[in-house]
């Protein structure tokens, strides 16, 4: 095999092992490297695993699934690497644990190796610095199970060469993903411009607005999302899902618009983590999911005049609903996507249309936010956004100038 196809891979956890499996799936060889051979024997079983069951389901041919797992390998000394033109690290997510896994790798490689870190919330420049390497440093940011989810975010660190993306870009797309770009910033696209999504979900519960039920149905039959927030939530963890709003907000120096939710909180704090503890925002111990979360007390007003410009935007941007109530849910959260997307935009994180890419293959929402905004009309969703501000007062609803 050309030196072209050659890709070694650091970190053979979840990430690693799925990352792994897509390079291999499109013809790439693959040197996998842990910290012991085991867990790579692990890894390589578990692909060969979710091989068989593609065979089974008639998605992959069983002489195609033989080819793919001989394409993966253990590797363990920089050698084993010397010539790969691409080396992605997944290791666990601690800026020292990346630096010195990666280190006598880089040092041993040529200087066209490019570098590619999977971080989730590390900074790609500062690894590039690490490493002595930043104009061949990038993110290369998958999503979990990463053989299942199409996106990958390509992110810049501030002296990455444009050229190493491109080709990173390319390479992603050879591997059936949809490439977003994005600058190094905190939470880069999607954990970024996802968290209102969540957090307005658990501000409508707050202010007594709505049930967990009633915004869950709310995001699926009048957004067409496929799970409703706290559905997602609980899937996800609270824990994970606060960490990842923690770290956004303050890295970005706590913007109201993305202060973690107090409720959210509490969930967490009472062990009450989601699905993986038996009970969230929902009890999972019977048959089927029960509410186990109730609204906060403060009864929510709502004044007159303030409804007209949220019905005009739900009526615009959603499959429609006579209820008042669930006409300001979706208002509510929604808008608050839109806006964490214009603000993502205003602080440069990325175009609107990577940010649509993003949005719709990252988290699998029906519509980007900027082709939801211009099938709404801006002009409905800036009165909205007006009239959400002047109702919750808070701060999370004003666009960037
Ligand atoms: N899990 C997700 O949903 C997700 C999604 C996107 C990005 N990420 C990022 O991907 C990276 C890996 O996450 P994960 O979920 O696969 O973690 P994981 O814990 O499943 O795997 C991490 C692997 O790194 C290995 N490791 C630790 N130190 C090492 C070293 N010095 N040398 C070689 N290997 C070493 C561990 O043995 C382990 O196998 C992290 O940066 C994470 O933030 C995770």
């Amino acid at each position: 095999m050309s030196t072209h196809n050659h890709v070694g891979i650091l970190g053979a956890g979840a990430m690693g092992a799925g990352i792994a499996q897509v390079a291999a799936t499109h013809g790439w060889t693959v040197t996998l490297m842990d910290l012991n051979s085991e867990i790579v024997e692990k890894a390589v079983a578990g692909i060969g695993k979710r091989l068989d069951r593609m065979v089974e389901k008639g998605r992959l041919d069983q002489a195609d699934a033989e080819v793919t797992s001989t394409r993966i390998r253990f590797g363990s000394r920089p050698q084993d690497i010397e010539d790969c033109s691409l080396l992605i690290e997944a290791v666990i997510e601690d800026l020292d644990a990346k630096a010195q896994a990666l280190s006598p790798l880089v040092a041993a490689a040529t200087d066209e190796l490019i570098i590619a870190t999977n971080t989730s919330s590390l900074s790609v420049t500062e690894i590039g610095q690490r490493l002595g390497a930043p104009e061949r440093t990038c993110g290369m940011h998958f999503f979990n199970p990463a053989p299942i989810m199409k996106l990958v975010e390509i992110i810049s660190g501030q002296q990455t060469d444009p050229l190493v993306t491109d080709r990173v870009a390319t390479i992603a797309d050879s591997w059936g993903k949809h490439v977003a770009k994005a600058a190094d910033t905190p939470g880069f696209i999607v954990n970024r411009v996802a968290r209102p999504y969540y957090l307005e979900a658990f501000r409508c519960l707050e202010d007594g607005l709505a049930s967990v039920e009633l915004i869950d149905d709310t995001m699926k039959s009048l957004g067409g999302f496929r799970m409703g927030p706290f559905e997602l939530t609980d899937f996800i963890g609270h824990d994970v899902n606060t960490a990842t709003t923690r770290t956004v907000w303050s890295q970005w120096k706590e913007p109201s618009r993305l202060m973690p939710s107090r409720m959210q909180e509490e969930l967490v704090s009472s062990g009450q983590l989601g699905r993986k503890t038996g009970r969230g925002a929902y009890d999972y111990q019977g048959d089927s999911p029960i509410v186990a979360l109730l609204p906060g007390k403060e009864a929510a007003t709502i004044h007159a005049g303030e409804l007209d410009p949220i019905q005009r935007f739900t009526q615009k941007a959603s499959r429609g609903s006579d209820d008042p109530v669930q006409q300001i849910v979706f208002a509510r959260i929604l808008c608050a996507l839109m806006n964490e997307a214009l603000w993502a935009k205003a602080d440069g994180v990325a175009t609107e249309q990577d940010i649509d890419t993003a949005m719709k293959y990252g988290v699998n929402y029906p519509r980007g936010p900027f082709e939801w905004m211009a099938d709404t009309g801006r002009e409905y969703t800036a009165e909205a956004m007006k009239s959400l501000e002047s109702m919750t007062a808070a701060g999370r609803f004003i666009p960037p100038a």
